[in-house]
């Protein structure tokens, strides 16, 4: 945790909720974001576990609340829960994430490892057309939580984010820049099939190679360049 000494919390940045925050990729988003000093509310289905589990980062701008009550305190809304159930999940939630920022990280999966996309195309346009007012940014698939989690170490990857909204692109790439990433324009939502499947392919390659933090990187992109 030693990135976050001297971090101002939530300086102009922000409130992030993570719902599903005691998961895998939650719980590394949180600490990692919690460090660069966003305020991170941790959701849970269930408020105590929530709490405790913001408590292990021991820092101020880090608690816990159930996912409703987290998603109403926040700017941002990042989905960070099975991909089965995915669905009622938002749908439950649509009134909590209406108008606002929902970063849905979902890799719909089958247990042969293959991309199960909804029938709206792609986990993050059915999170878009259950909750028609929400800004819904794809992004964060091929990062590893558990590499997340090492807070010390460089993630040294890119970061492919999608969305039919610029302004919330671009917020989600300042997210993935406070993780220890570079985030990449990937353009409209029609990509976030392409970004889940991508991720599949990720994980394939993590169980080849017997590793657990692959990721991808843009190759030849500056590190100084700008969408148009
Ligand atoms: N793991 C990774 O490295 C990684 C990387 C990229 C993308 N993803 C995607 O990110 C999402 C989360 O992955 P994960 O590995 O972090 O998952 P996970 O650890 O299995 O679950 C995350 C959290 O979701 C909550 N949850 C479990 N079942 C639920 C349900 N039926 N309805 C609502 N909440 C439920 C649980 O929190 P509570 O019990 O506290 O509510 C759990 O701690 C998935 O869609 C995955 O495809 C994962």
């Amino acid at each position: 945790m030693s990135a976050a000494a001297g971090a101002s919390p939530n300086a102009g940045r922000p409130a992030i909720a993570i719902l599903g925050g005691t998961g895998t990729l939650g719980f590394g988003l949180a600490i990692r974001l919690c460090a660069a000093g966003y305020r991170v509310v941790i959701g849970s289905r269930d408020a105590a576990r929530a709490a405790e589990v913001a408590a292990r980062l021991r820092l101020p701008n880090a608690t816990g609340a159930a996912n409703p009550d987290a998603a109403r305190a926040a700017d941002v809304v990042i989905l960070a829960v099975p991909a089965e159930g995915h669905a009622a999940f938002v749908a439950a939630l649509a009134g909590e994430l209406a108008g606002k920022i929902v970063v849905d990280a979902t890799v719909p999966m089958d247990a042969g490892r293959a991309y199960t996309p909804p029938a709206a195309g792609s986990a993050a346009a059915e999170t878009q057309r259950l909750v028609p007012s929400a800004r819904v940014v794809a992004a964060f698939h091929t990062l590893s939580g558990r590499l997340l989690a090492e807070a010390d170490r460089p993630l040294d990857q890119d970061v492919l984010v999608c969305g039919d909204d610029p302004d919330a692109r671009a917020a989600v790439i300042a997210l993935a820049g406070a993780l220890g990433a570079r985030g990449v324009d990937a353009g409209g939502l029609e990509a976030a099939a392409t970004l889940e499947g991508l991720a599949v392919l990720i994980i394939g390659l993590n169980i080849r190679y017997r590793r657990r933090h692959l990721g991808i990187k843009i190759a030849h992109l500056p590190p100084d360049a700008r969408p148009r």
